[in-house]
C-alpha cells in the first residue's frame, strides 16, 4: 500500500515537473525565440508526459502542454458577445494625414500632456483571449466587433499563447523579487478575476508560402494572402489542421475585468511581456509625432526583413486618461490610427490566359499581363487560381485589372476595373480538355479545382520530375524545364551522322521517351549516349547531370518523402515522418491510426499517406528506386550533414537573387552554421546582394563590408558537401 502511494505521488511529481519544464521550453522557443534544448529532447519529454497522463487521466488539466491539440473536432462555433466591442481603426494614407490626426488629439486633449506608442500593424486577424483566474477559458474571433466566434480549441494550438498566465516565464532570468507576483506592481492594486488579452493572429510568411506551395501541389486553391490564410485556418473545425499550420500571435491590448489595466498603454505591453505573452519587440514609445513618423518611414522601408506581413503602423495615445478624453466613434477609437503603407498594387491589362497543368493534374489559369512595375520588379504574369476565382472576379480578356503583391508571394489579380472596359473584352473560356494531352477535364462537385484525370498526362510527369529534382527535394541541379521536356518526349532515332533512321515504309523510327517516371532518372547513366544525343546536351553537361543524379541517391529520407509528392505531405511533414519512421519501408507499413497518433499529423494527412503507399503503381516505383540504389533510410546522424563552413559568420540578404529564394539562401547559410540578420552592422561579415538591392547595400558599402552575389555564396558554402 505504502509502495503504491509512493508510486502515485511520484507520477504526480513527474507530471508536474515535465509540465513546468515543457512550458518553460515553449516560452523560450515560441516567445523568446531562444530554445536551449533540441527538438528531439523536447519531443521525448512530451511523449513521456503523454504516457503518464494516459496512465492517470484524472491528472490531466486543461493547461497541460499536451492539451494544445484536442482529439475532438468542434462542431461549428458558438457565438460570444464581447464585453467591450472590438473596434477597428481609422486609416491614414499619408504623413500629412498622420500629422493632422496628432494635431486633433492635442486639441481634444485640452492641454494634457501625452505621448504615443507606435506599433507594427500586423496583417492577420484579431482575437481575444479570455483568462479566468489565470486560466485560458476562451478564445474569440473579432466577428463583427460585437459578437465573435468561440475558437478556443484552435487558439490553444498557438504555442505562444499561454494556457495559464505567467507560465514558462520563470526562465527569463529576471531580477529576484520581480517574479513574486504579476500583481505586485504599484500601478495596480486589484487582482482581476477576468483578464482579456487582445492581439493579432498571423501566419509567418514562410509558413504561408509553404502552405500555398503544398496547396498548389495538391491542387487545392491557394490563399490570396497571409491574412486570408490565417482567418481561414482559425475557422477550421479540426484543431489538428490548425496545429499543422503553425499560427502565431502578437498581443497588443490588455483588459482587467473589462477595463484598461494600467494608466498607460506602454505599461500594459510591459506587463503582458512579463506575464509570458508574445508582444511585438519593435513597439516604440515616442515623445513626439516626428518620432512616430521616423518609425513609419523606417518600417515602410524595412518591412520585407520581417518574417510576417505588416501593412502599416498603428499609432496609439499612450495615456489612458487622454484616451478616455478623446473617446471613440461607433467604429473606432479617436486615440488610435493606422498609418497604411503605400499599397503594393498596380493596374495593368490582362492580355491572355494560359493554363498550366500541375503534378496532380490541377489546371491553373495564369493571367498574361502587359508588363508592369510593382514593388521593384516587372510583373508579366499573375495567378488566377481556378475557374471559380475567374467567375468571382468577373474578369474578361482585355480587362484592366488590379494586381497585388504581398511580400515575396506570386502576384494575384485582385480586382477588375469595369470603368475601363471598352466593349472589346472577350469572355474567358475555361478549357474542357487538357491543354497538354487533350483528355476531357473533370471538376468534382463542390471542388474548386479542375483536373486532368489522365494518369499518363505528360504535363503531370513533367511537373513531378521538376518537383522531384527541386532544391528542397532531391536537389538535382541542371534538371530544368527544357531538359525535362526532352526527356519525357518520344525521340526520332538517328544514325551516327545524326540522320533520321527510316523504317521499311520510309517513315522515321520513333523511340520511346527516356524517362517515364522518376525512377527512370536513375537509369540514365546506362543510356549516356542517348542522353548526349539530346539537343543542347554535350558530354560535359550529360556527365554533370549524371553526377547530380548519382549524388541525389543520398539525399536522405526526409527529402525523398517530400520528393515523392504525396498529397498533403510538405517538407515539414516529410521531416516529421522521416524522424519518426527512419525508413521508407516502415513508413509504407504504417496504418492511418498509427500515423494520426503522431503529434502534428492529422487524420486527413494520415489517410493520404496510407492511400499513396497502397497504390500498386507507387509500390513498384519504390521497389525500382531501391533497386537503383536510392537510399530509403534516414542518413546516419539525422539530417544531412554539411560542413559548417559559415560557423560564427553573420550574413545579410538584400535584393532578389537570380535562382534562390530568400528563405532558401537563409537555409543554405544556416545549414552551414552561419546566421542571417535583418540589418547591416559592423558585425556583419557578408552582404549577399541580388537585383534591386536597396539601402542595405549602400550601408554595407559605407561600412566596407564584403558584398557577394549568389554564385559566390554557393561557392563559399560548397554548394554540395
Ligand atoms: S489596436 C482599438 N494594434 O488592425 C484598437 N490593432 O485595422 C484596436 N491590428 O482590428 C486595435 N496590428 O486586427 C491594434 N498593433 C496593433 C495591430 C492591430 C494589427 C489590426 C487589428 C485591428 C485592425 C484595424
Amino acid at each position: 500500500m505504502a509502495e503504491r502511494l509512493r508510486e502515485a505521488k511520484s507520477i504526480e511529481q513527474e507530471i508536474a515537473e515535465l509540465r513546468r519544464e515543457l512550458l518553460e521550453h515553449d516560452y523560450r522557443y515560441y516567445v523568446l525565440n531562444q530554445p536551449i534544448i533540441a527538438d528531439v529532447e523536447y519531443d521525448a519529454m512530451m511523449r513521456r508526459l503523454r504516457e503518464l497522463e494516459a496512465q492517470r487521466p484524472d491528472l490531466v488539466t486543461p493547461d497541460s502542454p499536451t492539451q494544445r491539440v484536442s482529439g475532438q473536432p468542434a462542431e461549428g462555433f458558438e457565438e460570444y458577445f464581447h464585453k467591450r466591442p472590438m473596434l477597428s481603426l481609422d486609416n491614414s494614407y499619408s504623413i500629412a494625414d498622420l500629422r493632422q490626426w496628432a494635431e486633433r488629439c492635442e486639441k481634444l486633449a485640452g492641454g494634457r500632456k501625452f505621448d504615443y506608442v507606435a506599433e507594427l500593424k500586423i496583417d492577420g486577424l484579431s482575437i481575444s483571449l479570455i483568462y479566468e483566474n489565470g486560466l485560458l477559458v476562451r478564445g474569440v474571433t473579432r466577428g463583427d466587433g460585437v459578437r465573435g466566434e468561440v475558437v478556443t480549441q484552435n487558439v490553444r494550438t498557438i504555442r505562444s499563447v499561454p494556457l495559464r498566465i505567467g507560465e514558462g516565464r520563470g526562465s527569463r532570468g529576471e531580477k529576484k523579487g520581480k517574479q513574486a507576483s504579476l500583481f505586485d506592481d504599484e500601478a495596480i492594486s486589484r487582482q482581476p478575476k477576468e483578464i482579456e488579452v487582445r492581439g493579432e493572429v498571423y501566419l509567418p510568411k514562410e509558413v504561408f508560402e509553404e502552405i500555398n506551395r503544398e496547396r498548389t501541389e495538391q491542387s487545392l486553391p491557394t490563399f490570396a494572402n497571409p491574412r486570408n490564410a490565417a482567418a481561414g485556418t482559425m475557422r477550421q473545425l479540426d484543431a489538428r489542421i490548425v496545429a499543422e499550420r503553425r499560427l502565431d500571435i502578437f498581443c497588443y491590448q490588455l483588459l482587467f475585468d473589462g477595463e484598461a489595466a494600467f494608466s498607460t498603454h506602454y505599461e500594459a505591453l510591459e506587463w503582458m511581456k512579463h506575464a509570458g505573452f508574445k508582444v511585438n519587440p519593435h513597439s516604440r514609445l515616442c515623445a513626439t509625432i516626428d518620432e512616430v513618423i521616423a518609425f513609419c518611414d523606417q518600417w515602410a522601408e524595412g518591412r520585407d526583413e520581417l518574417n510576417y506581413e505588416i501593412d502599416g503602423v498603428v499609432v496609439k495615445v499612450n495615456q489612458v486618461a487622454v484616451q478616455e478624453k478623446l473617446g471613440a466613434t461607433a467604429k473606432s477609437p479617436r486615440w488610435a490610427i493606422a498609418y497604411k503603407f503605400p499599397a503594393r498594387q498596380a493596374s495593368t491589362r490582362l492580355l491572355e490566359v494560359i493554363y498550366q497543368v500541375g503534378r496532380t493534374g490541377a489546371v491553373t489559369p495564369v493571367a498574361v499581363l502587359e508588363p508592369v512595375q510593382l514593388a521593384g520588379t516587372t510583373v508579366a504574369r499573375a495567378s488566377l487560381h481556378n475557374a471559380d476565382e475567374i467567375e468571382r472576379l468577373g474578369v474578361m480578356k482585355g480587362d484592366w485589372v488590379f494586381i497585388e503583391k504581398s511580400g515575396e508571394i506570386i502576384p494575384q489579380v485582385v480586382k477588375v476595373i469595369p470603368e475601363r472596359r471598352t466593349g472589346e473584352e472577350t469572355a474567358i473560356q475555361f478549357p474542357t480538355h487538357c491543354p497538354v494531352c487533350q483528355t476531357s477535364l473533370v471538376k468534382p462537385e463542390g471542388e474548386a479545382v479542375t483536373r486532368c484525370p489522365n494518369p499518363d498526362c505528360p504535363a503531370k510527369l513533367k511537373a513531378w520530375l521538376l518537383h522531384f529534382a527541386a532544391r528542397r527535394a532531391m536537389r538535382i541541379e541542371g534538371l530544368g524545364e527544357a531538359l525535362v521536356d526532352q526527356l519525357i518526349s518520344p525521340r526520332v532515332k538517328r544514325d551516327k551522322k545524326g540522320k533520321p533512321v527510316k523504317d521499311e515504309h520510309g517513315q522515321p523510327v520513333i523511340l520511346p521517351p527516356l524517362v517515364r517516371d522518376v525512377a527512370d532518372l536513375y537509369h540514365l547513366a546506362e543510356r549516356r549516349d542517348e542522353l548526349i544525343a539530346l539537343e543542347r546536351m554535350g558530354e560535359k553537361s550529360a556527365d554533370n547531370l549524371l553526377a547530380q543524379i548519382e549524388a541525389s541517391k543520398q539525399a536522405g529520407l526526409a527529402r525523398l518523402i517530400y520528393a515523392l509528392g504525396i498529397r498533403h505531405v510538405g517538407e515539414r511533414t516529410a521531416q516529421i515522418l522521416a524522424d519518426h519512421y527512419t525508413s521508407l519501408e516502415r513508413l509504407a507499413a504504417a496504418t492511418s491510426e498509427e500515423l494520426a497518433a503522431i503529434y502534428e499529423i492529422g487524420e486527413v494527412v494520415a489517410a493520404a499517406i496510407v492511400d499513396w503507399f497502397k497504390q500498386p503503381r507507387n509500390r513498384s516505383l519504390l521497389k525500382r528506386l531501391a533497386e537503383a540504389g536510392v537510399s530509403l533510410e534516414v542518413e546516419r546522424g539525422g539530417r544531412q550533414q554539411v560542413a559548417r563552413v559559415f560557423e560564427g559568420k553573420q550574413f545579410v540578404l538584400t535584393g532578389t537573387l537570380p535562382n534562390m529564394k530568400r528563405e532558401e539562401a537563409k537555409a543554405f547559410i544556416e545549414e552551414r552554421g552561419g546566421r542571417v540578420t535583418g540589418s547591416v552592422s559592423k558585425k556583419t561579415d557578408y552582404v549577399v546582394a541580388g537585383q534591386e538591392a536597396g539601402s542595405k547595400l549602400l550601408r554595407a558599402q559605407e561600412l566596407g563590408i564584403q558584398i557577394i552575389d549568389e554564385a559566390q555564396l554557393l561557392a563559399l558554402g560548397g554548394s554540395r558537401s
